[in-house]
């Protein structure tokens, strides 16, 4: 299989100029849609044609979103929104339906990642990051799925991270919220199947690449005192976040139109010609893109069953 090229800026096949108009009318949401990569994945939906719902901590800071999504032409209309507040998400996913209709494709964008060690943080702040990466996305995804499930139809792109696929310290939450954040999208696109929606309702977990946004800033004083190895560490680390956030909005922007559904329930890293990824079919994808727990001497992984079955043979 050949390797896919890695990209810092959008390319081919997610250029805006070759998704326009494929979402018309249909009605998204995005979550943190105030700055950093919502605000770009918001606008990158609006390219294809899509109304956008913009849903941040604080409705205000995301005028600078709404106009963008309305120059491109589009209708725009922006919620305060916590979206770890189940009741607060409820009143505004019923607004939504008022104001742009049933919600079509829905990106769990917002996240936050503490990067602190776990020692410390209170559990408090600890758990409330953990919420944020996957109560968020779930609470948002139990809102929609009803209607999808309903009209058959549907996409929902759940912004992960590599820290979801590998062990790192100082990110424990952010890591425990995203490894989750990918079962999740792994486990309801299985049930989907299993209820015979197939994948016309596709659902993704993507890595948006290493992105220098206001979450990637160096780490707090307090802990860059304490650990000032890992502080610096980080700062070099820091310097090899290249990836434009528009690579991550046109990405989402063409799964949306359902240009990759071989990636449904799928972890993704937006780095990747996902054109060379869709190429390689399901066969070439088998076991990959997926989080998994690899055995000595190949045991299957088979929920426990291996001895029961050694036993009897
Ligand atoms: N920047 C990167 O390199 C990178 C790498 C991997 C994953 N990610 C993921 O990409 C997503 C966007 O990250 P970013 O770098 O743009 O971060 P950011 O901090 O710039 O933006 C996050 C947005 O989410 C909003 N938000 C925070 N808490 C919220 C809440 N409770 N309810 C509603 N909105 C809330 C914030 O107000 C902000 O607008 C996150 O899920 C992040 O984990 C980013």
């Amino acid at each position: 299989m050949p390797r896919p090229s890695l990209n810092t800026d959008p390319y081919s096949v997610i250029l805006p100029e070759n998704l326009v108009g494929l979402n018309k009318g249909k009605t998204a949401v995005v979550t943190g849609a105030a700055r950093g990569i919502g605000k770009v994945i918001a606008e990158a939906l609006a390219k294809t044609g899509a109304n956008v719902a913009l849903l941040d901590l604080d409705a205000e800071r995301q005028a600078g979103t709404k106009t963008e999504c309305e120059k491109i032409g589009v209708k725009s209309f922006a919620y305060g929104c916590d979206v770890t507040n189940y009741s607060r998400c409820k009143e505004v996913f019923a607004q939504i339906e008022k104001d742009l209709g049933p919600v079509e494709i829905l990106v769990n964008n917002a996240g936050r990642n503490n990067r602190k060690p776990m020692a410390m943080e209170g559990f408090e702040e600890f758990w409330a990051g953990v919420e944020l990466n996957l109560k968020g996305a779930s609470i948002c995804s139990w809102l929609v799925l009803p209607g999808m499930r309903e009209r058959r139809d549907g996409c929902i792109i759940n912004i992960a991270s590599r820290a979801g696929t590998v062990n790192t310290p100082f990110a424990g939450a952010y890591s425990t919220g995203k490894a989750g954040l990918i079962r999740l999208t792994a486990c309801l696109q299985a049930e989907l199947a299993v209820d015979g929606f197939g994948d016309s309702i596709h659902v993704y977990a993507l890595h948006p690449g290493a992105v220098k946004t206001d979450m990637t800033l160096p780490v707090h004083a307090d802990v860059a005192e304490r650990y000032p190895a890992m502080a610096e560490k980080w700062r070099s680390f820091h310097k090899l976040f290249k990836v434009l956030p528009s690579v991550c909005g046109q990405t989402c922007a063409f799964l949306s139109t359902g240009k990759g559904k071989v990636l449904a329930g799928k972890y993704f890293d937006c780095e990747q010609d996902i054109s060379t990824v869709v190429a390689a079919g399901k066969e070439g994808l088998q076991g990959l893109y997926d989080l998994k727990v690899e055995f000595l001497g190949g045991l299957p992984n088979d929920g426990g069953t291996a001895l029961a079955i050694d036993v009897k043979k």
